[in-house]
């Protein structure tokens, strides 16, 4: 992690957080604790026994269960599998190993190796200084973006998935592994976040998840830029900044962590889809 004399933002990063809306910073993360996070990832996977979840992930029709698998993983580690994971007969094409798309969401609250990660107090100070106060450590993921089968995530606000009232939260992104456009880096729209959410994905009275749109007009694609970065770059992302990562065809995997700390005196909504119970509720850097 960064040394005590980097450990502050300084006033020029902050007003280059403000105007782009991300902010990328380098070597935040020391190798040693990238490989630490890749290792146990690893073996988190290798003890995960997909048995059962096969069917549920490789089958139009299970497409219920597969949705509560999801919204019910706010306060656990689950694994989720690429969509091109499956062959017709729903066996996997590959070692679960190389099918695993992201392992999510409590991974900070539950596992120790990425815990301590999570709460040090250089993330700690870094999510002070981009003004988030009382800060709340609300999901985690791991993602995986395998080697020729990693899928495309489509342009999207975090803020549509994790909404606070007022908008408080930063989404950061650490690359665990070089990224680059041939591996699936992050692309984001310098200034976007400045142009409002343009959509919700919130549960209805019935508790179905659905999108509330406010603007139908689809992200300006034309002005993404990538973010090509190296091992152990943080990169900061305002929950308004549209952003996506494409498709990885190549035979290089582009493993990252991410982290999103909401503010904790922002309203955090019920109709949210990640939910935790009364006996685990969302904390901070505690
Ligand atoms: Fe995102």
């Amino acid at each position: 992690m960064l040394t005590s004399a980097k450990m502050r933002l300084t006033s020029e990063q902050v007003t280059k957080y403000d105007r782009d809306g991300f902010l990328v910073l380098e070597s935040f993360a020391e190798k040693s604790a990238c490989d630490r996070l890749r290792e146990r990832a690893e073996q988190l996977v290798l003890e995960f026994d997909p048995a059962g979840l096969v069917s549920v992930f490789s089958t139009q029709e299970q497409s219920h269960l597969r949705d509560d698998y999801f919204l019910g993983s706010g306060d656990k580690i689950r694994f989720f599998f690429e969509e091109d994971a499956f062959l017709p007969d729903g066996n996997l094409k590959q070692s679960k190993e190389r099918s695993i798309n992201k392992i999510g969401h409590a991974l900070h609250e539950l596992d120790p190796v990425f815990s301590e990660f999570s709460k040090t107090t250089a993330i700690k100070q870094l999510v002070a200084d981009l003004g988030i106060e009382n800060p709340l450590l609300v999901q985690s993921m791991y993602i995986f973006k395998q080697p020729r089968i990693g899928g495309e995530v489509t342009c999207h606000q975090d803020s549509a998935f994790l909404y606070t009232d007022p908008i408080d939260i930063a989404g950061l992104w650490f690359a665990l592994e070089d990224a680059t456009t041939e591996n699936g880096c992050l692309w984001a729209i310098p200034g976007g976040h400045k142009e409002g959410l343009k959509s919700r994905w919130r549960r209805d009275s019935d508790g179905r998840m659905g999108f509330e749109v406010f603007d139908p007009a689809p992200f300006p694609d034309e002005r993404l830029v990538p973010l090509e970065v190296s091992q152990g770059t943080l990169i900061v992302l305002h929950g308004l900044l549209p952003h996506r990562s494409l498709a990885n065809r190549s035979p290089k995997s582009r493993h990252a962590y991410t982290l999103h700390a909401v503010g904790g005196n922002s309203h955090y909504p019920e109709d949210n889809w990640l939910q935790r119970p009364a006996e685990m509720p969302f904390r901070g850097f505690d």
